[in-house]
Protein backbone atom coordinates (compact mmCIF):
# COMPACT_ATOMS: atom_id res chain seq x y z
CA UNK A 1 0.00 0.00 0.00
CA UNK A 2 1.49 3.48 -1.16
CA UNK A 3 -0.21 6.59 0.53
CA UNK A 4 -0.09 9.85 -0.88
CA UNK A 5 -0.59 13.50 0.58
CA UNK A 6 -1.07 15.75 -1.68
CA UNK A 7 -0.17 18.96 -0.17
CA UNK A 8 -0.53 22.70 -0.78
CA UNK A 9 -2.60 26.28 0.13
CA UNK A 10 -6.11 26.59 -1.55
CA UNK A 11 -6.12 26.85 -4.84
CA UNK A 12 -2.62 25.54 -5.45
CA UNK A 13 -4.32 22.46 -7.43
CA UNK A 14 -4.99 19.67 -5.22
CA UNK A 15 -8.28 18.79 -6.17
CA UNK A 16 -7.44 19.01 -10.26
CA UNK A 17 -3.98 17.15 -10.09
CA UNK A 18 -5.70 14.36 -7.44
CA UNK A 19 -8.46 13.35 -9.86
CA UNK A 20 -6.06 12.79 -12.43
CA UNK A 21 -3.78 10.84 -10.03
CA UNK A 22 -6.43 8.83 -9.12
CA UNK A 23 -7.41 7.64 -12.31
CA UNK A 24 -3.93 7.21 -13.53
CA UNK A 25 -3.16 5.22 -9.74
CA UNK A 26 -6.54 3.89 -8.92
CA UNK A 27 -5.72 5.61 -5.12
CA UNK A 28 -9.07 5.95 -3.02
CA UNK A 29 -8.96 9.36 -3.05
CA UNK A 30 -10.04 11.21 0.49
CA UNK A 31 -10.64 15.31 0.36
CA UNK A 32 -12.07 16.23 3.43
CA UNK A 33 -13.22 19.08 1.99
CA UNK A 34 -15.63 17.15 -0.41
CA UNK A 35 -16.73 14.85 2.24
CA UNK A 36 -17.63 18.37 4.54
CA UNK A 37 -19.34 20.09 1.11
CA UNK A 38 -21.41 16.37 1.02
CA UNK A 39 -22.47 16.67 4.72
CA UNK A 40 -23.42 20.34 4.10
CA UNK A 41 -25.27 18.97 0.91
CA UNK A 42 -27.39 16.37 2.86
CA UNK A 43 -27.77 18.99 5.92
CA UNK A 44 -26.48 16.03 8.41
CA UNK A 45 -25.21 17.70 12.15
CA UNK A 46 -22.06 17.67 11.15
CA UNK A 47 -22.60 19.79 7.79
CA UNK A 48 -24.51 22.26 9.53
CA UNK A 49 -21.67 22.79 12.30
CA UNK A 50 -18.66 22.46 9.63
CA UNK A 51 -20.35 25.57 7.73
CA UNK A 52 -19.78 27.71 10.34
CA UNK A 53 -16.41 27.76 10.09
CA UNK A 54 -15.98 26.76 6.16
CA UNK A 55 -18.20 30.15 5.39
CA UNK A 56 -15.89 32.26 7.00
CA UNK A 57 -12.45 30.54 5.68
CA UNK A 58 -11.82 28.98 9.07
CA UNK A 59 -10.87 25.81 9.72
CA UNK A 60 -13.79 23.04 10.72
CA UNK A 61 -12.44 21.88 14.36
CA UNK A 62 -9.67 18.99 14.62
CA UNK A 63 -11.78 16.14 16.35
CA UNK A 64 -14.50 16.99 13.23
CA UNK A 65 -12.26 15.88 10.32
CA UNK A 66 -10.53 13.08 11.91
CA UNK A 67 -13.32 11.17 12.68
CA UNK A 68 -14.54 11.57 9.26
CA UNK A 69 -11.30 10.01 7.96
CA UNK A 70 -11.10 7.30 10.60
CA UNK A 71 -14.63 6.23 9.27
CA UNK A 72 -13.38 6.33 5.53
CA UNK A 73 -10.22 4.45 6.41
CA UNK A 74 -12.45 1.76 7.83
CA UNK A 75 -15.07 2.37 4.69
CA UNK A 76 -12.04 1.20 2.31
CA UNK A 77 -10.80 -1.76 3.46
CA UNK A 78 -9.23 -2.80 0.14
CA UNK A 79 -8.06 0.54 -1.46
CA UNK A 80 -4.19 -0.39 -2.58
CA UNK A 81 -3.41 3.21 -1.56
CA UNK A 82 -4.80 6.38 -0.24
CA UNK A 83 -4.34 10.05 -1.57
CA UNK A 84 -5.47 12.64 0.65
CA UNK A 85 -6.07 15.73 -0.45
CA UNK A 86 -6.89 18.89 2.12
CA UNK A 87 -5.79 16.60 4.54
CA UNK A 88 -3.99 16.87 7.62
CA UNK A 89 -4.27 20.01 7.99
CA UNK A 90 -3.34 20.87 11.09
CA UNK A 91 -0.33 18.84 13.03
CA UNK A 92 -2.72 17.69 15.29
CA UNK A 93 -4.21 15.96 12.27
CA UNK A 94 -0.86 14.69 10.58
CA UNK A 95 -0.20 13.08 14.39
CA UNK A 96 -3.64 11.14 14.29
CA UNK A 97 -3.10 9.93 10.27
CA UNK A 98 0.06 8.69 11.27
CA UNK A 99 -1.58 6.50 13.72
CA UNK A 100 -4.53 5.77 12.16
CA UNK A 101 -1.99 4.32 9.55
CA UNK A 102 -0.21 2.49 11.39
CA UNK A 103 -3.06 0.72 13.61
CA UNK A 104 -3.94 -0.38 9.25
CA UNK A 105 0.23 -1.60 9.58
CA UNK A 106 0.77 1.28 6.88
CA UNK A 107 2.04 4.90 6.61
CA UNK A 108 2.88 8.11 4.30
CA UNK A 109 4.89 7.26 1.25
CA UNK A 110 5.72 11.05 0.36
CA UNK A 111 4.07 14.12 0.94
CA UNK A 112 3.77 16.19 -2.29
CA UNK A 113 3.53 19.72 -1.91
CA UNK A 114 2.22 22.36 -4.67
CA UNK A 115 4.40 25.74 -4.62
CA UNK A 116 2.17 28.24 -5.35
CA UNK A 117 2.58 32.37 -5.17
CA UNK A 118 0.08 34.11 -2.93
CA UNK A 119 -0.98 36.44 -6.09
CA UNK A 120 -1.76 33.43 -8.18
CA UNK A 121 -3.96 31.13 -5.63
CA UNK A 122 -6.42 34.68 -5.32
CA UNK A 123 -6.43 34.50 -8.79
CA UNK A 124 -7.44 31.17 -9.37
CA UNK A 125 -9.86 30.93 -6.71
CA UNK A 126 -11.69 34.48 -7.51
CA UNK A 127 -12.01 33.13 -11.27
CA UNK A 128 -13.45 29.79 -10.17
CA UNK A 129 -16.12 31.57 -7.87
CA UNK A 130 -17.49 33.26 -10.47
CA UNK A 131 -18.96 29.55 -11.27
CA UNK A 132 -18.43 26.80 -8.54
CA UNK A 133 -21.40 28.14 -6.29
CA UNK A 134 -18.54 27.12 -3.31
CA UNK A 135 -19.38 30.19 -0.71
CA UNK A 136 -15.78 30.39 0.67
CA UNK A 137 -14.68 31.35 -3.19
CA UNK A 138 -16.99 34.47 -3.37
CA UNK A 139 -15.21 37.59 -2.11
CA UNK A 140 -11.27 38.15 -1.57
CA UNK A 141 -11.75 38.55 2.02
CA UNK A 142 -12.89 35.05 3.10
CA UNK A 143 -10.42 33.57 0.14
CA UNK A 144 -7.54 35.74 2.05
CA UNK A 145 -8.48 34.16 5.28
CA UNK A 146 -8.27 30.63 3.94
CA UNK A 147 -4.71 31.62 3.22
CA UNK A 148 -4.15 33.43 6.53
CA UNK A 149 -5.46 29.70 7.80
CA UNK A 150 -2.53 28.18 5.92
CA UNK A 151 0.05 30.06 6.66
CA UNK A 152 -0.49 30.02 10.80
CA UNK A 153 -1.99 26.49 10.87
CA UNK A 154 -1.21 24.32 8.05
CA UNK A 155 2.47 25.06 7.01
CA UNK A 156 2.95 23.38 10.17
CA UNK A 157 1.90 20.02 8.20
CA UNK A 158 5.37 20.41 5.73
CA UNK A 159 7.21 20.86 8.66
CA UNK A 160 6.12 17.93 10.90
CA UNK A 161 6.76 15.66 7.59
CA UNK A 162 9.73 17.29 7.07
CA UNK A 163 11.29 15.32 9.85
CA UNK A 164 11.07 12.51 8.66
CA UNK A 165 12.37 13.27 5.60
CA UNK A 166 9.01 12.88 3.13
CA UNK A 167 8.24 16.14 1.79
CA UNK A 168 8.99 16.74 -1.98
CA UNK A 169 8.12 20.35 -3.49
CA UNK A 170 7.07 20.30 -6.70
CA UNK A 171 5.88 23.97 -8.94
CA UNK A 172 2.31 24.66 -8.96
CA UNK A 173 2.59 26.87 -11.58
CA UNK A 174 2.56 25.99 -15.40
CA UNK A 175 0.06 23.82 -17.27
CA UNK A 176 -2.03 20.91 -15.46
CA UNK A 177 -0.58 18.70 -17.75
CA UNK A 178 2.98 19.66 -16.89
CA UNK A 179 2.38 19.82 -12.38
CA UNK A 180 1.02 16.85 -13.33
CA UNK A 181 4.24 15.06 -15.20
CA UNK A 182 6.11 16.42 -12.10
CA UNK A 183 4.08 14.54 -9.51
CA UNK A 184 4.00 11.35 -11.32
CA UNK A 185 7.74 11.46 -11.84
CA UNK A 186 7.81 11.79 -7.89
CA UNK A 187 5.65 8.59 -7.29
CA UNK A 188 7.14 6.38 -9.65
CA UNK A 189 10.52 7.07 -8.25
CA UNK A 190 8.86 5.78 -4.98
CA UNK A 191 6.78 2.90 -6.82
CA UNK A 192 9.82 1.40 -8.46
P1 LIG B 1 -10.86 22.41 0.63
O1 LIG B 1 -12.03 21.94 -0.09
O2 LIG B 1 -9.78 21.47 0.96
O3 LIG B 1 -10.34 23.66 -0.14
P2 LIG B 1 -8.93 24.40 -0.17
O4 LIG B 1 -7.78 23.71 0.46
O5 LIG B 1 -9.25 25.77 0.32
O6 LIG B 1 -8.52 24.38 -1.62
P3 LIG B 1 -9.36 24.31 -2.92
O7 LIG B 1 -10.13 23.05 -3.00
O8 LIG B 1 -10.08 25.58 -3.05
O9 LIG B 1 -8.14 24.31 -3.95
P4 LIG B 1 -7.31 23.10 -4.55
O10 LIG B 1 -5.92 23.14 -4.03
O11 LIG B 1 -8.05 21.82 -4.47
O12 LIG B 1 -7.23 23.60 -6.04
P5 LIG B 1 -8.17 23.24 -7.29
O13 LIG B 1 -7.65 22.06 -7.99
O14 LIG B 1 -9.58 23.28 -6.89
O15 LIG B 1 -11.33 23.06 2.03
C1 LIG B 1 -12.42 23.97 2.11
C2 LIG B 1 -12.71 24.28 3.56
O16 LIG B 1 -13.14 23.09 4.24
C3 LIG B 1 -11.54 24.80 4.40
O17 LIG B 1 -11.38 26.19 4.27
C4 LIG B 1 -11.97 24.37 5.81
O18 LIG B 1 -12.94 25.25 6.31
C5 LIG B 1 -12.64 23.03 5.56
N1 LIG B 1 -11.68 21.91 5.66
C6 LIG B 1 -11.35 21.03 4.67
N2 LIG B 1 -10.47 20.13 5.10
C7 LIG B 1 -10.22 20.44 6.40
C8 LIG B 1 -9.35 19.89 7.37
N3 LIG B 1 -8.57 18.84 7.10
N4 LIG B 1 -9.33 20.48 8.60
C9 LIG B 1 -10.12 21.54 8.90
N5 LIG B 1 -10.95 22.12 8.01
C10 LIG B 1 -10.99 21.57 6.76
O19 LIG B 1 -7.83 24.50 -8.20
C11 LIG B 1 -8.26 25.80 -7.88
C12 LIG B 1 -8.64 26.55 -9.17
O20 LIG B 1 -7.46 26.73 -9.95
C13 LIG B 1 -9.62 25.78 -10.06
O21 LIG B 1 -10.49 26.69 -10.67
C14 LIG B 1 -8.71 25.12 -11.09
O22 LIG B 1 -9.35 24.89 -12.31
C15 LIG B 1 -7.59 26.12 -11.23
N6 LIG B 1 -6.29 25.50 -11.56
C16 LIG B 1 -5.82 24.29 -11.12
N7 LIG B 1 -4.59 24.06 -11.63
C17 LIG B 1 -4.27 25.15 -12.38
C18 LIG B 1 -3.13 25.50 -13.16
N8 LIG B 1 -2.06 24.70 -13.26
N9 LIG B 1 -3.14 26.69 -13.80
C19 LIG B 1 -4.23 27.54 -13.69
N10 LIG B 1 -5.34 27.25 -13.00
C20 LIG B 1 -5.36 26.06 -12.34
MG1 LIG C 1 -9.75 21.16 -3.42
Amino acid sequence: MFNIILFGPPGSGKGTQSERLISKYGFKHLSTGDLLRSEIAKQTPLGIEAKNFMDKGHLVPDEVVIGMISSALDNHPDAKGFLFDGFPRTEAQSQALDKLLKLKNTQIGVVLALDVTEEELVKRLLNRGLTSGRSDDTNEEIIRNRIVEYHKKTSAVADYYKQFDKVVYVKGEGSVDEIFDALCSEIDQRLS
